[in-house]
């Protein structure tokens, strides 16, 4: 990648996947405005011999996955990134990796998600869940009365990245048909939401929230046998699985409106307790309650529809390098709008128009 004059320098490195998806074009456009040059990072070489870089942006959540799996090449890559970073303690990471590493574990983020006292008299809940690691049935049913969870349930694989078959999940309506789980795995209970998910994705301070389509209503059941799908089948964009078709004795016209001081909650708790700058997480609306449940949270997710995903990215990159000194509060003319508003920011209502589309590194 071509290596302009500008005084500071973003090396960034995503999956071919995913880089085939980003508007490189408006990516550097951006940055050239905040004065950084774009280094696209080639991690199987020295890191030290590609740039001199101030942020360090990437997706290596699939890498560090396969490497904490014991992949030999994953483990020497994510061993020569640390490295590298130790080495230079001024770079900007986003996101560091140990925080990245919480993501990973389903049972590790929704322990903390549970654990988060101020959650329960705000109308916010994470389904009970609880881990199997072997696929003894009569001992996993003690762990699910133990921690709570019901039937139906969705069972998720533990680790949620790193392949394909992270996304792979299966309802299970009954406790003969618990050995469908596939351990190291998560059962978690499942909540009648009228197939609607609300999925809300984060640039440090900015938020956006989008819905998706989602799994109907169910009750548990001896009949149901278990229902197999993946997480992208059903609930992208344009998905249209049967799954997301609510039966005639639903009552779809009850609308389940989003609270929107309730997902500022959420984010306030993720930030506290996670850190990302770049997150994303998954909110069902139980439709006996209206609770909002947090079902998923996701690292540096795909941003579609985000309005200008890269001025804000870059904006609370800044934001992040003034706090940490590397730069003055006034340079380039940079909107700042964390300080103008002084809190979370819904970017849905962006009054500043910049004119520059959102991208998909999904
Ligand atoms: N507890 C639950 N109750 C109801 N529906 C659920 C529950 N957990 C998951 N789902 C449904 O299954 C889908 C996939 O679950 P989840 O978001 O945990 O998986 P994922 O593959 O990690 O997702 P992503 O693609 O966002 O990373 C959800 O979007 C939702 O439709
Ligand atoms: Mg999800």
């Amino acid at each position: 990648m071509e290596s302009n004059s500008f005084n500071e320098t973003i090396g960034i490195w995503i999956s071919d996947k995913k880089s085939q998806k980003l508007n490189w074009k408006e990516l550097i456009n951006t940055c050239a405005a905040f004065n950084y040059n774009v280094v696209k990072l080639d991690l199987d070489q020295s890191l030290d011999d590609q740039a001199r870089i101030d942020v360090f942006l990437h997706k290596l959540t699939d890498i560090i996955a396969a490497a904490d799996q014991g992949d030999p090449k994953a483990s020497i890559i994510i061993n020569r990134v640390e490295q590298f970073l130790s080495n230079h303690p001024e770079i900007v990471v986003i996101d560091p990796l140990e925080s990245v590493r919480i993501l990973l574990n389903r049972n590790c983020y929704y322990s903390i998600l549970q654990d988060e006292t101020s959650f329960s008299n705000q109308g916010i809940f994470t389904p009970n869940f609880a881990e199997f690691t072997y696929n003894v049935i009569e001992r996993n049913i003690e762990i699910m009365k133990q921690r709570g969870v019901t039937f139906p349930l969705v069972c998720k694989p533990t680790l949620a990245h790193g392949s394909k078959s992270a996304h792979e999940m299966v309802i299970i309506f009954n406790e003969k048909d618990l050995g469908a789980c596939k351990p190291p795995c998560v059962v978690q209970s499942f909540v009648n939401h009228n197939a609607v998910l609300h999925k809300v994705f984060l640039v440090g301070d900015r938020y956006h929230i989008c819905e998706r389509p989602s799994i109907k209503n169910f009750t548990s059941s001896e009949n149901l046998d278990p229902i197999y799908y993946s997480t992208g089948e059903v609930c992208k964009a344009d998905s249209q699985s049967t799954l997301s078709i609510l039966d005639p004795h639903d009552n779809a016209d009850i609308t389940l409106t989003v609270n929107e001081e309730k997902i500022k909650s959420i984010i306030r708790v993720l930030r506290k307790k996670i850190g990302l700058l770049l997150a994303g997480f998954d909110v069902v609306i139980d439709n006996a309650t209206g609770n909002h449940a947090v079902i998923d949270i996701n690292v540096f997710p795909s941003y579609d529809n985000f309005p200008n995903f890269f001025e804000h990215l870059l904006d609370s990159i800044n934001n992040i390098r003034k706090a940490n000194g590397h730069i003055n509060g006034d340079c380039n003319g940079i909107s700042d709008l964390t300080n103008r508003l002084n809190g979370l920011y819904n970017v849905g209502r962006d009054p500043v128009k910049y004119g520059v589309k959102g991208m998909n590194v999904d």
